[in-house]
């Protein structure tokens, strides 16, 4: 997968940027708040459907204006595909590709994919399990299209029930009705993560063992509330009952206490949890070998590379690990953002950046 030009108009800080990709290594140099990652940010909005910094898409209507407009031309196999976002302050943000009708999230999720790694993935293992659950979630949603609606539909009942057991006084046929549909949505959700992990597992552990050495065994083992199970069918039943049997507790928390919102996975060294005996380094290199494994599963399932977008990554790794993500990517697109003097010197196409205003030279 290949982007050839990115579009902004009155997106983050750019006024109208139209900015030319080439195959390879792209380096989008500037100084600090120059608009960098927001270029990131658009790119990954067409693979996502959502912003990577998990904002609301108002914001990223720039300051003082009503609308914002995004689009990509990116070459799939041997399509060259546009696809197209706007967004208006008091409506909805609709998403196109090419001249089609507006798209729902299964039509257009999956036909643009990419990897991000930002400083943030850095805490990945040794951070809150919501960041490991979103992790997951995006890499899915790219490869398994279907997914993303079941998850929304997930959160969707979620917030309702929370907002019953807000009110207090609950009626517990109505939250009844939520588990059922709840434990439903959660097992598709648990069964999907579950085996992602297994995947990602596969191929995590060839990296990490590489980037060790050979002294290091990378597992990741998938938690869920309910337990073990065999089949969806199963974990649905299992998740029933335990809605069944804390609705007293969720009900006197006033709040969810159970469900796939609550899943995670532990991320083992030689056994050892990862999170709690790592050293930083390599806390650090397992992120890497699971952004990429995200990005081997991702040619896996799809036949093609996903584009890699990394942020600010090279201040952030040492020489070592530098070297190693971008031995690993070579030979697929990767857009790298920076304002390290070294990478003025780098190889590749070079893109500068200040105040939200794009040049090449
Ligand atoms: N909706 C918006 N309208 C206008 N400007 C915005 C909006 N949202 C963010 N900005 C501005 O965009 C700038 C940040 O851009 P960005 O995060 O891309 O910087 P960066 O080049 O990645 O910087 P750093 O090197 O510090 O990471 C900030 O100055 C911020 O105020
Ligand atoms: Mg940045």
């Amino acid at each position: 997968m290949n982007i050839q030009k990115l579009s902004l108009r009155n997106f983050r800080n750019a006024i109208e940027s139209d900015i030319e990709f080439s195959e390879g290594v792209n380096v989008i140099c500037g100084a600090n708040a120059a608009g960098k990652t927001n270029i990131l940010e658009a790119i990954f909005y067409f693979a996502a459907g959502k912003s990577f910094r998990n904002c609301k898409d108002r914001e990223l209507i720039r300051f003082g204006n009503d609308k914002s407009n995004i689009a990509m031309r990116f070459l799939s196999g041997n399509n060259s595909i546009k696809m197209s976002a706007s967004f208006s302050k008091g409506g909805r943000r609709v998403i196109k590709i090419g001249e089609s009708a507006p798209l729902k999230m299964t039509e257009y999720i999956g036909r643009f994919r990419a990897v991000i790694f930002t400083p943030d993935h850095l805490s990945l293992v040794k951070g809150s399990p919501e960041n490991r659950r979103r992790f997951l979630d995006l890499a899915i949603c790219q490869s398994f299209p279907r997914y993303a609606p079941t998850l929304s539909e997930y959160n969707r009942v979620l917030a309702q029930k929370n907002a019953l057991l807000k009110r207090g006084n609950v009626i517990d046929e109505l939250l009844m009705v939520y588990n059922e549909r709840l434990a439903s949505l959660a097992a598709v959700i648990t069964v999907n993560r579950k085996k992602y992990v297994q995947k990602l597992e596969e191929e995590a552990k060839k990296f990490l063992f590489d980037m060790s050495g050979g002294k290091e065994d990378l597992t990741l083992s998938y938690q869920t509330q309910a337990g073990d199970f065999e089949t969806q069918e199963e974990l649905r039943e299992k998740y029933n009952n335990l809605f069944a049997e804390k609705m007293h507790s969720e009900k006197e928390r006033f709040l969810s206490l159970y469900g796939a919102h609550k899943d995670d996975f532990v991320v083992a060294i030689n056994k050892k949890s990862a999170r709690m005996y790592g050293s930083q380094g390599q806390q650090r290199s397992v992120v890497l070998a699971l952004k990429l494994a995200e990005g081997e599963l991702s040619y896996k399932l799809t036949g093609e590379y996903p584009v890699f977008l990394l942020d600010d990554i090279l201040s952030e790794l040492d020489k070592d690990r530098k070297d190693y993500i971008l031995s690993k990517t070579t030979g697929r697109q990767v857009i790298i953002t920076g304002c390290e003097s070294e990478i003025f010197e780098s190889k590749g196409n070079k893109i500068f950046v200040r105040d939200g205003v794009v040049s090449s030279i």
